[in-house]
């Protein structure tokens, strides 16, 4: 299949870096049984592979600003074009030696994501989307689900765990889903969470206390596949308040409501 050029340099970008990311997982696994862990092993694996992100996009796209979980925000000369990245998304799934997680790139144009490439090195599923030109996984088109019952859907969450969120929401928002759905799913990794969403595997998504990083990519995915994304209040302000519900028109629609009569109760 041929990409643009855009996407091509996106898609080099995660490749490289995905093999050092691959390698440090190798280690990982090896370093489990340590006593120590693998704890700052891995928060170095993150930011190796950030610098591999940051130079590779750099080399391809001079001015573009930057904005990276590990290394913040860099200012590029091109003042429209900015990269929002996670080299690793999927932390704990990763120090814990499992393979679900994933580098994540979108390229925000005038504050909107026009591109995206989200990229799980252990079973070498890419995922990329470019706006108003669908969404692909190795190459294939996507499309979410098209059920419409809550009873048949299969539902993926974010948790807050230690030191993190909102505890009692939290489980409001469960509980109030739970009841109504076939499945109810943590996997770990927001961006891959949302390019299940556009893989028609899960039927809907929403977390709270998100980074942009996590979420970038995936929303364009999800919509570049024909779903709906919207914030917790079900406006379009995810990347500045961190909350995220996404599926198809139906579902995304259910969900909202179920997790707003949650959030009054
Ligand atoms: C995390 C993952 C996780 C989500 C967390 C994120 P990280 O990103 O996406 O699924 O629940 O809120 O911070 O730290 O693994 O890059
Ligand atoms: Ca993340
Ligand atoms: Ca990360």
């Amino acid at each position: 299949m041929l990409h643009s050029a855009l996407l091509n340099v996106m898609i080099a970008a995660a490749r490289k870096a995905a093999r050092t990311l691959k390698r440090d997982f190798g280690e990982v696994e090896q370093l489990q049984v340590s006593l120590k862990g693998p704890a700052n092993f891995v928060s170095g694996a993150d930011r190796r592979a950030e610098e591999i992100l940051r130079v590779e996009l750099k080399k391809a796209r001079p001015g573009y600003g930057f904005l990276g979980e590990e290394g913040g925000r860099q200012d590029g000369s091109d003042k429209s074009h900015t990269w929002i990245v996670d080299p690793l998304d999927g932390t704990t799934n990763f120090l814990h030696g499992i393979p679900h997680f994933a580098i994540s790139i979108a390229l925000e144009r005038e504050g909107t994501v026009v591109a995206g490439v989200i990229y799980n090195p252990v079973n070498d599923e890419l995922f990329i989307a470019e706006r108003g030109k669908g969404a692909f996984c190795n190459d294939k088109r996507l499309r979410v689900a098209a059920r419409k019952q809550l009873n048949e859907a299969v539902i993926t969450c974010g948790l807050p765990h230690y030191g993190r969120g909102d505890l009692a929401l939290s489980q409001k928002e469960i509980a109030a889903v739970q009841e109504k759905v076939a499945g109810l799913r943590r996997f770990g990794a927001a961006a891959l969470d949302l390019a299940w969403v556009a893989a028609g595997r899960f039927d809907a998504y929403w977390e709270r206390g998100l980074s942009p990083w996590d979420m970038a990519a995936g929303l364009l995915m999800v919509r570049e596949s024909g779903g709906f994304v919207t914030d917790l209040e079900g406006g379009d302000a995810m990347l500045v308040k961190g909350h995220i519900v996404a599926g198809n028109e139906s579902m995304h629609g259910q969900v909202l409501v179920l997790l707003k009569a949650a959030d009054r109760s």
